[in-house]
């Protein structure tokens, strides 16, 4: 039968004897999954494992910071982070294709990794082991809706599958590939993590950069940063983040709409939040918060975020609607 201990000892088994006396790079996102495919891989191998942390700019506010102090304190995992923002944001001018901006955010990724595995390689010195192992913390929900299942339309390429680039040099470790999220948070809580990482609502790989509806700028994450993190710290304040699954706040960088504010008109933008609640993400409902919350929350964002004029809700559940908007 299913426990969690089984689970860990299996894949505790299969990664010693997968990797050998190899190394082992693992990319985290600081998500859930990546933490959780993280610990694990660490429990088998330990100090043969590094984790990569790429900042690729299309981080939450404070997002970065977190994982380099709450999961290395959790762990005391070896960790590398890795300033790519100005890659990124290059390798994304000009993109506004949901599937584009995907494909390229995840051959980046692997780019980064590849270039971490040399220094990684320089640094243990000659002789070091080669990394010949990338950890993903690829979900089943995510094998699935990448087209990676049984015979299933592909969906989205979620950047950890469908959006790999074919000349990857890595062989992979998913040790989470048959979980969905809520064993991934029993792992989690069994390999102890803390409840901040373990309870964390998802956030996915590609980050803002799949919340901007149109081209990915500079100015528009640090305006879409502002806007998300007012939502988020209203809902904590509410004591809502742990009944809602996730709201990504999603900027309509393309859309602009009138308004009047102060004693002028306004020619702004919308910022979509979109509440869901849900079990595994392969459906949901939109949730239905407190008008209060939301008026908050419109109230601040519209005050404190420039070029913002107009807060709407995403009341669509999925499907036909996805959880995320690109
Ligand atoms: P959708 O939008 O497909 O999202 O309904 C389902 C869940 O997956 C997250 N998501 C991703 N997570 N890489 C990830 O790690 C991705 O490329 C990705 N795309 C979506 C999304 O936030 C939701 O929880």
């Amino acid at each position: 039968s299913w426990t969690t201990g089984n689970v860990i000892e299996e894949q505790v088994a299969a990664i010693r004897e997968q990797v050998g006396t190899k190394r082992a790079i693992c990319g985290l996102s600081g998500g859930v999954d990546s933490a959780v495919a993280a610990a694990l891989v660490q429990r088998a191998i330990g100090d043969q494992l590094t984790c990569v942390y790429v900042d690729h700019g299309l981080m939450r506010k404070g997002e970065t910071e977190q994982v380099e102090k709450d999961f290395v304190a959790a762990t005391g995992v070896q960790l590398k982070v890795v300033d790519a923002e100005e890659r990124f944001l290059n390798a994304l001018k000009g993109v506004s294709d949901p599937e584009e901006k995907r494909k390229i955010i995840g051959r980046e990724f692997i780019r980064v990794f590849e270039q971490a595995q040399a220094e990684i390689i320089a640094e243990a010195g000659s002789g070091a082991e080669a990394v010949e192992f990338l950890v993903q913390g690829t979900l089943y929900p995510d094998v699935v809706e990448s087209g990676g299942g049984t015979g299933t339309a592909n969906i989205k390429s979620h950047h950890n599958v469908g959006g790999l680039p074919e000349d990857l040099e890595f062989k992979l470790i998913e040790p989470l590939r048959q979980l969905f999220k809520d064993e991934v948070r029993m792992v989690g809580q069994e390999l102890g993590l803390p409840d901040e990482i373990v309870q964390r609502q998802p956030f996915p790989g590609p980050g803002l950069g799949i919340r901007i509806v149109g081209e990915v700028t500079k100015e528009r994450l640090d305006l879409l940063r502002e806007a998300d993190a007012i939502a988020r710290e209203e809902l904590t304040a509410a004591g809502l983040d742990r009944d809602i699954w996730q709201c990504p706040v999603v900027l309509l960088a393309d859309v602009r709409s009138v308004g009047v504010q102060g004693d002028g008109r306004t020619y702004g933008h919308p910022i979509v939040l979109r509440p869901v609640s849900s079990e595994d993400a392969m459906t949901a409902d939109w949730s239905r918060l407190p008008y209060d919350v939301l008026g908050r929350i419109s109230t601040r964002i519209t005050n404190e975020v420039d070029e913002v004029n107009r807060v709407v809700l995403d009341i669509t559940s999925k499907p036909p609607g996805t959880i995320e908007w690109e």
